[in-house]
């Protein structure tokens, strides 16, 4: 069987997990290695939950490198302090995750683990990043060749044609570091991105949630040790009846399955300064008004076969 090989970025979050165990439980492809970084909560909560992940799945073979905790651009504090509020309605003292790994990160820093990985095997490295670009950026910024030796990249961050879901207009992961995004979408590399136009339409029903959460270690303790998130999720859309979102999880299916997605290219970059905008990805090529400025550099996924996306999931988390 042909076997894509991928390295992963991940915040750690509820749908990185989900992320983590459709990728690590996929036959087609090869994790040849991962690296975490702060997001919604800081590095450690999202390191461990990235460790609980592996371990639990068994798949320790994988090597999980702890990247970058502070953001290039932002201060994530007044974030994190609504983040915390919503763990603490649900019962929590803290963000902390209710498991402590047997595993520990390797030595090499996140970083440095994604740059010796896509170097090592120039032009076969699939990149899927999961959170803000601080250390795809950090690995751009020092290692000239990175782009070049990258095969291609699949990233869930953005918000070009729907409103964002940090800002009106901006999506969290470009929010979080738009600086090290404007450089990422400025480096060359061909990026496949899976912004806030498709990422909420992978929706788990309930029942197919139940299947997942029940199937293994690893989906139990996501559903147990995120249950404050999911309850913040789900009262915020009732149109989910009682289902989840697994976005996430998406970037890695449109890795595995580039048919799932449709795509229009066109050229993106990020705002960094505005007032009201900062984080915004904007987006040339699209109409006729607003040509490309210079060659495209994003498949921007427009639409996804989601009902094809959930069977495949809930397939590979339950096999
Ligand atoms: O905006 C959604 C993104 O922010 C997802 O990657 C989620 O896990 C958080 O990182
Ligand atoms: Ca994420």
């Amino acid at each position: 069987m042909f076997m894509k090989r991928v390295f992963i970025d991940t915040d750690g979050e509820f749908d990185d997990f989900m992320a983590l165990v459709l990728a690590l439980k996929s036959k087609d492809l090869d994790v040849v290695g991962i690296s975490t970084l702060s997001g919604i909560r800081n590095l450690r909560d999202s390191t461990d939950d990235v460790l609980n992940a592996v371990e639990l799945l068994g798949r320790v073979d994988v090597p999980v490198a702890e990247g970058l905790e502070v953001s290039m651009s932002q201060d994530l504090a007044e974030e994190r302090k609504n983040i915390l509020r919503i763990w603490k309605s649900g019962g929590r003292a803290s963000t902390r995750a209710i498991r402590r790994p047997g595993l520990t990160p390797v030595k090499e820093d996140g970083v440095s683990l994604m740059i010796r990985k896509v170097m090592e095997a120039p032009g076969d490295v699939t990149l899927i990043t999961l959170g803000a670009l601080t250390n795809v950026a950090s690995a751009l910024l020092r290692e000239p060749k990175f782009a070049k030796k990258v095969k291609e990249v699949y990233s869930m961050g953005g918000a070009v044609l729907v409103s964002g879901n940090t800002t009106p207009v901006a999506e969290f992961n470009i929010w979080g570091d738009p600086l090290a995004a404007k450089i990422f979408f400025n480096s060359g590399m061909h990026i496949t991105m899976v912004g806030l136009e498709t990422y909420y339409q992978p929706v788990l029903s309930g029942e197919e949630w139940a299947k997942v959460r029940e199937v293994n270690e690893a989906t139990r303790y996501c559903f147990e040790n995120f249950d404050p998130w999911f309850s913040y999720l789900i009262g915020l859309h009732p149109d989910w009846k009682g289902g989840l979102q697994i976005g996430d999880a998406l970037t890695v299916g449109a890795a595995i399955d580039p048919a799932l997605m449709k795509c229009r290219r066109c050229f993106v970059d990020v705002e960094t300064k505005g007032e009201l905008t900062v984080g915004q990805t904007v987006a040339y090529g699209l109409s006729r008004r607003h040509p490309l400025p210079k060659e495209a550099n994003t498949d921007l996924t427009v639409d996804c076969d989601w009902k094809r996306f959930n069977s495949l999931f809930v397939e590979r988390a339950t096999s």
